[in-house]
């Protein structure tokens, strides 16, 4: 029996886990608190910690896990910025779902781009209110705007073909541009100068962290719309409330915030938020916040937890051969012995 330490669970992982996720061969502890310092010594005695995007699994963590004789680490979501996966390697191996359904979060980017530019939320408060009046309402046509795609990877994909069924013109930026994809590809400054719609879709890099920042507002057109549904650190919070307050950004829609970690997931309606930044921005009238929910579909759930079971199955059934294996030396050399079907370490 492969023993699962199970951090953060939500009743809905929960659900989805013991409908999809379960095999006779797998026994889940789901446990509430998330994976920290603090919180490791709940995984002795486990072979897997299962982990999402806010548990830390840093490289304390880590040698905690080794120590207790934790194997492998399964995270059960895409982006893996918060393992560091350098000082994993040759300890404890590391998988993750690279794709459970990018449609799910490209849908959630279209939501929140209509609510915003038609005042969704606006009308929803005033009629529940049998306020009727549509004044202060008026938005603006997608159709012939321009949409800037930062990040061409699956969800960006389809995020554009999203976008062209509106109407809109898009251009992208992409550190990898995909050849022969019929994409217009720019540099980023032309991106921010032309965009009407900026939409995020690359992975939190040292190289990627705060690339919405000052300058990067400076260049932007007056009204330009901001999505971000990749990752908070993506956005230097400050720079965009004061591009607000500007108004030169016309509206921000944010599914992901850089200091989420200790608030989002959470009830916190009967308590005082402790962070000035978010309270600023959730009061303006042209931001719209969800508390990374853009993942939260049927679809993408039982995905996530087909591919986690089959995941963690893989690899103690392989001898230490994983699927959806994060190599850190593959990336490093160039070179991936998992195509060989070879241990990763
Ligand atoms: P992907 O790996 O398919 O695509 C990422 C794209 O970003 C690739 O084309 C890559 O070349 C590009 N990229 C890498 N470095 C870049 C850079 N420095 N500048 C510009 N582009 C760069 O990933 P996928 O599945 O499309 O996911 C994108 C992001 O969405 C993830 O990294 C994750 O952070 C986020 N995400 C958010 C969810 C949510 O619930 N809000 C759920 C799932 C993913």
């Amino acid at each position: 029996m492969i023993r699962v330490a199970f951090f953060d669970a939500k009743e809905y992982d929960t659900r989805s886990f013991e409908q999809y996720g379960k095999t006779e061969d797998i026994e889940y502890k789901f446990l509430e608190t998330k994976l920290t310092e603090d919180t490791a010594e709940l995984a002795r005695g486990s072979d897997v910690v299962c982990v999402f995007v806010n548990d830390t699994v840093n490289a304390a963590v880590i040698d905690k896990l080794y120590d207790f004789g934790v194997r492998l680490i399964a995270l059960r979501c895409a982006g893996y910025n918060n393992v560091d996966v350098e000082h994993a390697f040759g300890k404890i191996h590391v998988v993750h779902v690279p794709a459970y359904s990018p449609y799910a979060v490209a849908e959630h980017a279209a939501a929140l781009l209509l609510t915003s530019v038609r005042r969704i939320h606006k009308a929803y408060n005033r009629t529940r209110d049998f306020n009727f009046s549509i004044s202060g309402l008026a938005g603006f046509d997608l159709h012939g705007k321009t949409a800037g795609i930062i990040g061409t990877g699956k969800i960006g994909r389809i995020f554009i073909d999203i976008c062209r069924g509106f109407g809109m013109n898009v251009i992208a930026y992409d550190a990898y541009p995909a050849k022969d994809s019929g994409i217009e590809y720019v540099s980023l400054e032309e991106l921010f100068s032309r965009s009407d719609v900026i939409s995020l879709h690359c992975p939190l890099t040292d190289e990627t962290r705060h690339m919405i920042n000052k300058a990067s507002i400076e260049k932007m057109k007056k009204g330009v719309v901001i999505l971000n549904t990749s990752r908070g650190a993506l956005i230097d919070a400050e720079a965009l409330l004061e591009g607000i307050k500007a108004r030169k950004i016309g509206a921000a829609c944010l599914d992901v915030y850089e200091e989420e970690a200790d608030i989002f997931f959470e009830d916190r309606s009967g308590h005082i938020l402790n962070d000035e930044l978010l309270s600023r921005l959730i009061s303006m009238p042209n931001v719209i916040v969800t508390s990374h929910q853009a993942f939260l579909t049927e679809e993408a759930l039982s995905n996530i937890a087909q591919t986690t079971a089959s995941n963690i199955i893989s690899c103690f059934e392989n001898d230490g051969i994983c699927d959806n294996e994060l190599c850190y030396r593959c990336g490093s050399i160039g070179e991936c012995r998992k195509e060989r079907r070879q241990r990763c370490f």
